[in-house]
């Protein structure tokens, strides 16, 4: 049932391209309307939403984080992101026009669960994004959109992560057509390129064997960094996380321009630091800006381990490995991005010998508080 694989974590990161396929099945249409009908919240109860809140934890919380850029940028809707357990600790601000979206691959974290359950008290909307059908959560939500990455049995998340992403971008961009806000090039561009990351994941796996050898050199480092910023930053985030839960080591996410506010003087010779960088084409700001920051890392001794968009020819010479992925654009660079730093951890764990489908002291689904 592995499929000839070792572990299932390995399967499933190969299973990406098809389960982001599956999950834009049907939805996604290229140059024309999207079609999200089984959602069960009505295109009235969207046009009247003044505030987005999205609540998730781990994994899921980190596709949360990439949905608020998109769904502001896209829909102009203000949009916060909290991890669940926190949520309704903090007496949050809800009402009749705010839309939760509860993210969770599982649909029984509990932590999730009560923060749904909260929300529903305080009158909001509640829409989960969900693999698991008919699963707790998305039964006590007004709405739902599966994911349709298939059954995942590595407690790691991998391809969960990827669909969740890609219903988040099929939900900005719903938003913003019932709202009517008017297609613009640039919604139709990002459309048509959704549909094509399929292609790009399949391209990123195909590319990624110097990424297995660099894990296994890395595999007594005390501790990793991880850089980014705009949407690099949680899937530095996530990346991080990774390597925790399945190589048992420390690592740490920082938003770039963080760096010089303080974690800089962590760094120290040999340390590596992984950066994820921008297109240059789409912010070319921050593009120019995190190339400054992967000089000044490694004029302090870090090994700098660069992804970046092929072609970009402005990072060689300060990486020391430097992992090419496909130019798409900035807002869906995390579905690229994610996937060589699901390949580090994985060969990282392997590599001191753990086992990457049943991590220790971790379960699938957490279903205490
Ligand atoms: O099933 P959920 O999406 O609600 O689970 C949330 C987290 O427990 C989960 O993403 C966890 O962080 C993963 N093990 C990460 O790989």
């Amino acid at each position: 049932e592995k499929g000839g694989y070792d572990y299932f974590m390995l399967k499933e990161i190969v299973e990406q391209p098809r389960a982001i396929a599956d999950t834009l099945l049907g939805r996604l249409s290229v140059g024309g309307e999207l079609t999200l009908d089984e959602m069960r919240l009505s295109a009235q109860d969207l046009r009247s939403v003044e505030k987005i809140v999205i609540i998730a934890c781990g994994t899921s919380y980190h596709a949360g984080l990439i949905a608020k850029y998109a769904i502001e940028h896209w829909c102009r809707i203000p949009c916060e992101v909290e991890v669940a357990s926190e949520f309704r600790y903090r007496d949050p601000i809800l009402d009749r026009q705010t839309l939760v979206i509860a993210i969770s691959q599982s649909g029984e974290s509990m932590d999730t669960l009560m923060a749904v359950r909260y929300a529903r008290e305080q009158r909001a909307k509640v829409l989960a994004i969900c693999n698991v059908n008919g699963s707790t959560i998305p039964r006590e939500s007004d709405g739902v959109l599966y994911t349709h990455a298939g059954p995942e049995v590595g407690v790691a998340a991998t391809k969960t992560f990827l669909t969740q992403l890609a219903a988040c971008y099929l939900i900005g961009l719903y938003l913003a057509q019932v709202r009517g806000l008017k297609f613009g090039d640039e919604i139709d561009a990002v459309i048509a390129q959704l549909a094509t990351m399929p292609e790009h994941v399949e391209k990123v796996l195909d590319t990624v064997g110097p990424v297995r050898e660099l894990a296994r050199s890395l595999s007594d480092a005390d501790t990793v960094l991880f850089l980014g910023r705009h949407v690099g930053y949680p899937v530095a985030m996530e990346g991080a996380l990774k390597l925790k839960e399945l190589a048992y080591m420390h690592a740490e996410a920082f938003a770039a321009g963080e760096l010089k506010h303080g974690p800089i003087a962590l760094i120290e010779e040999g340390l590596p630091v992984v950066v994820v960088v921008p297109s240059p084409q789409g912010r070319s700001v921050l593009h120019d800006k995190i190339v400054s920051n992967i000089q000044e890392v490694r004029a302090r001794g870090a090994r700098t381990i660069v992804i970046a968009e092929e072609g970009d020819e402005s990072v060689r010479p300060y990486s020391d490995v430097l992992i090419e992925i496909p130019a798409v654009p900035t807002l869906l660079q995390p579905i690229v991005a994610t996937v060589p730093m699901q390949v580090f951890a994985c060969e990282l764990a392997l590599a001191k010998g753990n086992d990457v489908d049943q991590p220790r002291n971790l379960a699938k689904s957490v279903t205490v508080e």
